[in-house]
């Protein structure tokens, strides 16, 4: 392999080493620039319906039962959780991919049951009542969310609609039927209101900036290195192969009138100039000799 050729491996080597870890901490970067954003907004809509289901339990319901009379149960203005899941489904609608689900072991209504990651999630905060709140990533149908769950712990307020079926509401047996969303114990954890925000896309977008980088990384080093091996060519390998043949000629005393012209005032220069100042020794040699 020439000179030439090997000089300009290794540097594609070490190129090609650079663009890498360049593309590589770039995603790593972009990726952490992701989940801090998911992270922000699940923890951002997690306190909003907290706070909201907060309003409707503390003052709105109150009012409702106070207007409406204590018999009568109209979920819609007169559970939280009711209210909470219809803000929820509104908001879901003009914000697709994000999810808020308040996901139980056995709820009232179906549509709320916990599937196996989020009984996963809610077991761990059953486990650990000390937790606040408990976060990470869940697939779902392919694609990748952020969530964040903060646990529901049953008070004895809950036990009027979540504890025995004989002590809820004509209005909501009616509804909800008697047989799920009951019996529940004080103090335990039965269920946990999950936030989900999608980062497949941002996720996507972060992989597709790498590659795209890596990739024009790659394009700008080969032009680089073009350029590098045509200037090795003219500056460097051209004037040694002249130089090596007329030291050769030299060896064998051929072609010593001729100077030798090699233009560089640096280091090749100098060699040049070296070889021809031998050339007219060894002509000057020969010469005294004949
Ligand atoms: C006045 C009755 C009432 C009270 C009191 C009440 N709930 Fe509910 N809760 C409901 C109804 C009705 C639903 C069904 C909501 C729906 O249709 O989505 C529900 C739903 C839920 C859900 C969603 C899962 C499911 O069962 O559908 C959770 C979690 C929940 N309640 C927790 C609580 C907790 C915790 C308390 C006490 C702090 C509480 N609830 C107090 C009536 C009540």
């Amino acid at each position: 392999m020439s000179i030439r050729v090997q000089f300009l491996f290794w540097v594609l080597v070490v190129c090609l080493v650079a663009i890498g870890g360049v593309g590589y901490t770039s995603l790593q970067f972009s990726k952490q620039a992701v989940f801090k954003e998911a992270v922000d907004k699940a923890a951002l809509l997690g306190s909003y319906t907290e706070a909201s289901l907060h309003y409707s339990r503390t003052q709105a319901v109150p009012m409702v039962k106070h207007l409406v009379g204590e018999e009568r149960f109209y979920p819609e203005i007169m559970s939280g959780f009711v209210m909470a899941r219809n803000v929820a489904d509104r908001f879901t609608h003009t914000q697709p991919g994000y999810a808020i689900k308040n996901a139980a072991i056995d709820p009232l209504w179906p549509e709320s049951k916990a599937d196996q990651q989020e009984l996963q999630v809610i077991a761990d905060l059953k486990r650990d009542k000390s937790l606040k709140n408990t976060t990470g990533f869940m697939v779902k149908n392919g694609k990748e969310f952020f969530y964040e769950a903060r646990p529901m712990v049953i008070t004895e307020k809950c036990l009027g609609c979540h504890g025995d079926p004989k002590d809820a509401s004509r209005d909501q047996i009616m509804i909800y039927g008697a047989e799920n969303g009951y019996n529940w114990k004080v103090g335990d954890v039965t269920s946990a209101m999950f936030v989900y925000v999608p980062v497949s896309e941002a996720l996507a977008i972060a992989k597709a900036s790498a590659v795209k980088l890596v990739v024009m990384g790659t394009a700008y080093s080969l032009c680089a290195l073009l350029l590098m091996a045509v200037f090795l060519g003219v500056k460097i390998v051209t004037p040694l192969k002249t130089l090596c043949k007329r030291t050769e000629e030299i060896s064998l005393g051929k072609n010593l009138d001729t100077p030798i012209t090699v233009k560089s005032n640096r280091e090749i220069g100098e060699l040049a100039r070296s070889i021809d100042r031998l050339r007219l020794n060894i002509a000057r040699l020969i010469k005294k000799k004949s």
